[in-house]
């Protein structure tokens, strides 16, 4: 099915399908990067809880009416999704203070934003991904004043859904990172992966952190947090 490798990312494998027009298999990877890539490690395994996460998290957000670029799990670490052309903007949602943006603005950890704050990103690796306003992300993307206010109201709903499913799962959804992509005929759609790499989730009992900062900041085995998350996520359905 797979044809060239057409992107290798920290993350992911991009592929175009053979003998298809639109669609691309995306191949999650073993790795674990952070900080930009300084730190890196592989995890046997986290490929497969990526891709199986992610595919169940845009099948519920497809459920609730929320048009992404996923069209089906293939196998244990590959998804089907249509072609876009993604936007270099990182959108960031944040419900509590934590992360960078306790050291950038001083704001107290655990703080909580309501309503939630939304935050631009360039995604651009040399540059470390830096914040935005709306006016570079209109000079440094294609998007119009209208898609990007768009786009951020779809962040901002795709947050009250997902803060719905995690809480189902005894999980608070702290923050987290979307893309958006083009479509072919013009509209944009949400992109790339949701999942323990790109959202940060504390346990509603336990407050202990079961995402990737458990890799960032060395607090135990991550393996065992994904699986954790997995085995929550398939036990409500
Ligand atoms: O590091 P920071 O606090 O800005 O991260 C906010 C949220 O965005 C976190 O959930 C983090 O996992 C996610 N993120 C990401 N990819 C990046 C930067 C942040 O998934 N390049």
């Amino acid at each position: 099915m797979k044809a060239e490798l057409l992107y290798e990312g920290k993350a992911k494998k991009v592929y175009r399908v053979k003998d298809s027009q639109d669609e691309l298999v995306l191949s999650y990877k073993n790795d674990a990067t952070a900080f930009n890539g300084v730190k890196k490690d592989s995890f046997d395994g986290k490929g497969r809880l990526n891709n199986e996460i992610s595919s169940y998290i845009f099948d519920y957000l497809s459920n609730e009416n929320i048009e992404s670029h996923f069209i089906e799990k293939l196998n244990e670490t590959e998804q089907l999704v249509t072609e876009t052309t993604i936007i270099p903007i990182e959108v960031v949602v944040r419900n509590i203070a934590t992360g960078s943006i306790t050291k950038r603005l001083g704001i107290k950890e655990k703080t909580l934003f309501t309503p939630p704050l939304v935050e631009l990103f360039y995604k651009d690796d040399a540059l470390g991904d830096p914040l935005i306003n709306d006016e570079h992300a209109l000079f440094l993307s294609d998007a119009t004043r209208l898609e990007l206010d768009e786009i951020k109201e779809m962040a901002l709903t795709i947050n009250t859904v997902l803060q719905k499913l995690f809480s189902e799962i005894n999980l608070t959804l702290v923050d987290f990172k979307l893309e958006f992509g083009r479509l072919e005929d013009g509209r944009i759609v949400l992109s790339d992966e949701i999942s323990p790499d790109t959202c940060r989730l504390w346990d509603r009992t336990t407050q202990e952190k079961m995402d990737k900062d458990v890799f960032r900041q060395d607090l135990g085995d991550l393996l065992h947090v994904y699986k954790e998350i997995l085995h929550r996520l398939e036990a409500r359905s």
